[in-house]
């Protein structure tokens, strides 16, 4: 796996992790989410390097202008509830992708901090051939990553697989990258070194679905 970590050269992405990790900033809940989706622009971005381009010919009032075009046929697959906004910011520069979702949660176990990732919900276009983007913004442990990567089998083989996240913690690297090959992305905006015994990255920024839309009832 191709790991990108953004923040490795400081950039203006340095304020929005910042805000989004801050304990005050982060409790105005259209802030953090307009964050989120800042860094899933940013991400975009720098992903869209990655991709095949074209050359096409464009008309001008003036004359013409040649200029090479993104060709990649490209998926967005988010998992819900959490990974809304960071969908929105990719979606912003993918102006024509397709798009995909799955809904997953962590089922805990009786009295136990162990969880295993339950998918209930998937909705998801053909992906044979298609640049598919699966978008988390929390890799924590990476499960879930791997889960909705292996939900989305049945739908056909893409032709490259990008991965984008917020922020990820250094274990959850690890487990994605046994799970997915050589040739796949990760574009990351932070790497933390620690999960706690609950699955939460630290210093991590809290639950991101949480901080986007409000605290849910456990059930
Ligand atoms: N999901 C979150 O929202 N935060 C974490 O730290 C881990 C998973």
């Amino acid at each position: 796996m191709k790991i990108h970590n953004i923040s490795e050269q400081n950039s203006i992405l340095n304020t929005f992790i910042s805000e989004i990790r801050d304990v005050d900033i982060q409790k105005d809940r259209m802030r953090f989410r307009r964050n989120i989706e800042r860094i899933g622009e940013i991400l975009g971005y720098e992903l869209s390097k990655a991709l095949s381009f074209g050359s096409s010919q464009i008309k001008t009032p003036l004359g013409s202008s040649s200029i090479d075009l993104i060709a990649n046929d490209v998926v967005l697959c988010s998992i819900l509830r959490a990974g809304i906004p960071l969908h929105n910011g990719l979606l912003n520069y993918f102006d024509s992708a397709e798009n995909a979702f799955i809904s997953a949660y962590r089922h805990h176990s009786e009295n136990s901090d162990d969880f295993e990732i339950i998918v209930e919900y998937l909705a998801c276009p053909d992906l044979k051939n298609k640049t598919l983007i699966l978008a988390d913004p929390m890799l924590a442990t990476g499960q879930s990553m791997v889960t909705a990567f292996e939900a989305l089998k049945p739908y056909g083989t893409p032709k490259e697989v990008h991965l984008v996240s917020a922020i990820g913690a250094q274990e959850g690297l690890e487990y994605v990258e046994k799970h997915f090959g050589k040739d796949v992305h990760l574009w990351i905006a932070a790497i933390d070194e620690n999960l706690n015994e609950k699955g939460y990255i630290v210093p991590g920024l809290g639950d991101a679905g949480d901080l986007s839309f409000g605290e849910k009832l456990q059930h």
